[in-house]
């Protein structure tokens, strides 16, 4: 991550590998899409007790939190005893969605990242946070990246939408509006906040696998949750080291499909002429929605 929490002009995620100036993984195995074998076999009984215990603690969260189908597809996942096997979800995955799981290394290129997406693949990173990492980490680890994204893309129109993401992404990448996209996947695929009538739920996985910001985001008085609007996301700079200061919350799916899939060409030079909007701004006219207020 980077340590200026105003920085927003990459993903997080990609900020992490200037950071350090090293890269997690290791990526000498790696081939030119950066997948490598998952290597189930040589993950030692301490790590997978530690994946117990990750999901141990975000299961007990997540009923009245998390969205339907994040609850339901995570229990017929049936992966609370130990680290998954990426081949097995993908046989499932498939099955229902078309989508693949690919293990990587850690963090991959933009242009990898939106490549594999645009097939219909997720990439897993394939090592798991250490014991002193249990409640905070600042890159990707195999936890965030299976419990947090895995579940969502067995729902038939969030995966539509995460392909169509990735193709979006090769194209801002031509169009220099990298930054505008980022916001975007930021607020909805790791942040994103779901309408329901029992009220409000996450979908967004960096909240998802987070122990604190599950409750947090729909129970706190502080954090603006405001209704989803695209281009107001991609103006909005966000905080990578803290919890959000403003979720954006979508009526369903659909809305997050439709609303993308107009071209984003204009969007980006518009973008391009206005300054971005700080990460706790309310616009003249946007409602603040209410917390929920669970018993
Ligand atoms: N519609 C966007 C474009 O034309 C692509 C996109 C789709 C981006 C879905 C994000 C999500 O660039
Ligand atoms: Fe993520």
């Amino acid at each position: 991550m980077s340590t200026n929490p105003n920085t927003d002009d990459f993903f997080a995620t990609v900020a992490t590998k200037s950071d350090s100036g090293a890269l997690r993984g290791d990526y000498s195995q790696a081939d030119a899409n950066y997948v490598v074998a998952q290597n189930w076999e040589g993950y030692t009984p301490a790590q997978h007790a530690l994946w117990r215990r990750l999901y141990e603690r975000q299961a007990r969260l997540i009923p009245g939190r998390a969205c339907d189908v994040f609850i339901e597809s995570l229990k017929a996942l049936d992966v609370s005893q130990g680290i998954p096997r990426f081949d097995r979800t993908t046989d499932a995955l498939y099955k229902a969605t078309g989508w693949q799981l690919v293990a990587v290394p850690g963090l991959v290129p933009d242009q990898t990242f939106f490549e594999h997406l645009a097939n219909r693949r997720f990439p897993v990173t394939v090592w798991l946070r250490e014991e002193h990492e249990f409640d905070y980490i600042v890159e990707p680890d195999l936890f965030h990246d299976f419990f947090g994204h895995v579940p969502l893309l067995f729902n038939p129109v969030f995966a539509n939408h995460l392909q169509e993401y990735g193709k979006g992404g090769l194209k801002a990448l031509k169009l220099d509006g990298l930054a505008y996209l980022a916001r975007l996947y930021w607020y909805t695929i790791e942040f994103g906040l779901i309408q329901s009538e029992a009220g409000l739920r996450i979908y967004g996985a960096g909240i998802l696998s987070s122990g604190g910001e599950v409750e947090y985001c729909l129970s706190s008085d502080k954090p603006r949750r405001v209704p989803f609007q695209v281009e107001r996301i991609m103006r909005t700079l966000y905080k990578i080291d803290t919890y959000q200061e403003t979720y954006f919350v979508i009526r369903d799916f659909e809305q997050l499909f439709n609303d993308t899939a107009p071209d984003f060409t204009p969007f980006y030079e518009r973008l391009k002429q206005q300054e971005p909007l700080p990460a706790n701004a309310l616009l003249a006219g946007e409602t603040n929605l209410a917390a929920n207020h669970l018993v």
